[in-house]
């Protein structure tokens, strides 16, 4: 079974980026990091693995969503992406690119859904007097954080946690499911 290609989109410190670099790439191969977000700590992560890293700035697109996303599809589909992953790309897609990527558009998520979608997550779990917390990886749907779950893993919550302490523990946990997520999405695909 072929490798498949994969795109990681940030917009961040591309820490999960650097977990699926880090990981054992059998099932899957970052060929691609783009960044809406001009000089974004984790393009350099990306160069730094030998992995082509771009950016692709939204802001001159303005409010014009569908053209900023064409483009992003366009560099995609040059590059024969089979997969794309989410890891810190903070701008809501529309159902444009949504579509176009169905079944083959994967997001990580720091809370244990359908617990929590949407942001703030820490905050609401501890305000909520949940035990556990943990994060998801899921397929991306038009609504949000909605789409089928390919895995989960979770950990307790701790007397005296603040919300950054829970998010800081919650990366490492992430760290270690993406990857195992991705290769088991990769391997299931055409
Ligand atoms: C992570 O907490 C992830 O769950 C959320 O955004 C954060 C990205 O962090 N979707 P990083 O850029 O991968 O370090």
């Amino acid at each position: 079974m072929s490798k498949k290609r994969v795109a990681v989109l940030i917009s961040g410190r591309g820490s999960n980026l650097q977990a699926l670099l880090d990981a054992d790439q059998s099932a899957y191969e970052v060929v691609l990091v783009v960044s809406n977000v001009p000089g974004a700590a984790g393009l350099e992560r990306a160069r730094a693995a030998g992995v082509e890293a771009l950016e692709l700035d939204h802001k001159p697109y303005g409010k014009n969503r569908e053209a900023f996303e064409r483009d992003l599809d366009a560099l995609l589909v040059q590059r024969n992406i089979q997969l794309v992953a989410l890891a810190g790309f903070m701008r809501v897609l529309t159902s444009f690119f949504v579509r176009a990527w169905t079944g083959r558009l994967v997001n990580i998520h720091p809370s244990l859904l359908p617990k929590f979608p949407g942001t703030k997550t820490h905050e609401r779990a501890l305000e909520a007097g949940e035990t556990e917390h943990g994060a998801t990886v899921h397929l991306v749907v038009d609504e949000v954080d909605a789409g089928e779950i390919i895995g989960q893993a979770s950990m307790p919550i701790l007397p005296g946690d603040t919300p950054t302490a829970l998010a800081e523990r919650l990366l490492a946990v992430e760290h270690k499911l993406y990857p195992r997520c991705l290769a088991a999405l990769a391997s299931r695909l055409n």
